[in-house]
């Protein structure tokens, strides 16, 4: 595997879009449309695209369908448009674990990871149950510590680790955008450079 530093060299100038990874409930969609405001760039979440589409939340795409149906529409999603220009992407939490999905990303994409602890996932989750069946059950912590303990080599990947736990959404986004703008000297394509980042 390239270590993270030769990743960050090859991501360097121009940067085209950011794929915002990390466990469920890291903020990658707040988080994301912040920072696709503050680009001036397009914004596109997975999961209310695929919701969007099929006319069903992903709860209930589970349950009809099965896991495997959902990460199928995830790699359409992915195939759609993971060479989107001057976009911020947000896919699900299990996107990264798709054998490919990585690989399938134009080069520019620079991949940030939202490092989010277990207890604060679980805590920020349960507000939104209906989008998160793989948390549905008894005891949730566990069950995020587990996938959590699975998908971290997976999320290692990113180019960049940003932590979140108890930080403000807008904090975030203006991280994220000063350290694209240093990545790439200066200027991610289509940056604004009016914007305070
Ligand atoms: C999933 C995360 C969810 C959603 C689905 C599966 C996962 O999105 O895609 O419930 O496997 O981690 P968030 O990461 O936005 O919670």
């Amino acid at each position: 595997m390239r270590g993270r530093r030769a990743r960050e060299r090859e991501a360097r100038r121009p940067i085209r879009r950011i794929v915002l990874v990390g466990f469920m409930a890291s903020g990658k969609s707040t988080v994301g449309r912040r920072l696709a405001d503050r680009l001036g760039w397009d914004f596109v979440d997975f999961d209310e695209e695929i919701e969007r589409r099929s006319g069903l939340t992903i709860g209930e795409i589970f349950r009809r369908f099965g896991e495997p149906a959902f990460r199928e529409m995830e790699g359409e999603l992915t195939r759609e448009f993971g060479g989107l220009e001057h976009a911020v992407l947000a896919p699900g939490g299990g996107w990264i674990m798709q054998p490919g999905s990585i690989e399938r990303l134009a080069p520019g994409s620079l991949l940030v990871w939202l490092r989010v602890s277990p207890q604060e996932a679980v805590r920020r989750a349960l507000r939104a149950p209906t989008h998160r069946p793989l948390l549905a059950g008894p005891d949730p912590l566990r069950r995020a510590r587990l996938l959590l303990a699975d998908r971290e080599p997976f999320y290692r990947r990113a180019d960049v680790v940003v932590d979140v736990d108890g930080r403000d959404p807008d904090d975030i986004a203006a991280e994220i955008a000063a350290i694209a703008r240093r990545l790439a000297g200066g200027n991610p394509a289509g940056y604004h450079d009016d914007c305070d980042g």
